[in-house]
C-alpha cells in the first residue's frame, strides 16, 4: 500500500550540507520524492507542528532550533513510507541509532538529529497538510 510522509531535513542538516546525502538515501531505498520546499518556519507553524510536545520542557528550545534556520520540508511516498523513512533516520536520540542510519552516521545530540520523519499516518497526514496545504 502506497504511502505519504513528511521529512524534514532540519536547520542542522541543511546548514552541513546533508541535503544531498538524506534524499539520495531515501532514492535510493526506493522512497520518491512527491514535494519538495527549502523554507524557514515561523514560530505559529513551528509550534503547530510540535503541538504534542507542548508540554515538554525542551518544547521552547525545539521551536527555537526549528525555527532558526531553514528547512528542507519533503513529501515522500512509497510502500509503507513511514515506516520506511523512520528506518532509515534511526533512533531519535542519535547515539543509541545504529550505524547506517542517518542519525548514526551523523549526529550526537536529540535536538540536532537531522531529520525528522512523521511517526504513524494520522501525524503525517495532519504534518503533510500543514507543510503542503496544496497537495491532494
Ligand atoms: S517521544 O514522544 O518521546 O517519542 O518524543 P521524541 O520522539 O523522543 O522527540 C520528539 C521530538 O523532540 C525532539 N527532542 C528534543 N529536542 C530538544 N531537547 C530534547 N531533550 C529533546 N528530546 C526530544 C526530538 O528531536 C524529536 O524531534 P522530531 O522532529 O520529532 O524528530
Amino acid at each position: 500500500m502506497t504511502e505519504r510522509t513528511l521529512v524534514l531535513v532540519k536547520p542542522d542538516g541543511v546548514s552541513r550540507g546533508l541535503v544531498g546525502e538524506v534524499i539520495t538515501r531515501l532514492e535510493r531505498k526506493g522512497l520518491r520524492l512527491v514535494a519538495a520546499e527549502l523554507r524557514t518556519l515561523d514560530r505559529e507553524t513551528a509550534e503547530t507542528h510540535y503541538a504534542e510536545h507542548r508540554e515538554r520542557p525542551f518544547f521552547a528550545d525545539l521551536v527555537e532550533f526549528i525555527t532558526g534556520g531553514p528547512l528542507m520540508a519533503l513529501v515522500v511516498e512509497g510502500p509503507r513510507a513511514i515506516e520506511a523513512f523512520r528506518a532509515l533516520a534511526g533512533a531519535t536520540d542519535p547515539v543509541k541509532a545504529g550505524p547506517g542510519t542517518i542519525r548514526g552516521d551523523f549526529a550526537l545530540e536529540v535536538q540536532n538529529n537531522i531529520v525528522h520523519g512523521s511517526d504513524s499516518p494520522e501525524s503525517a497526514a495532519r504534518e503533510v497538510r500543514l507543510f503542503f496545504p496544496d497537495l491532494g
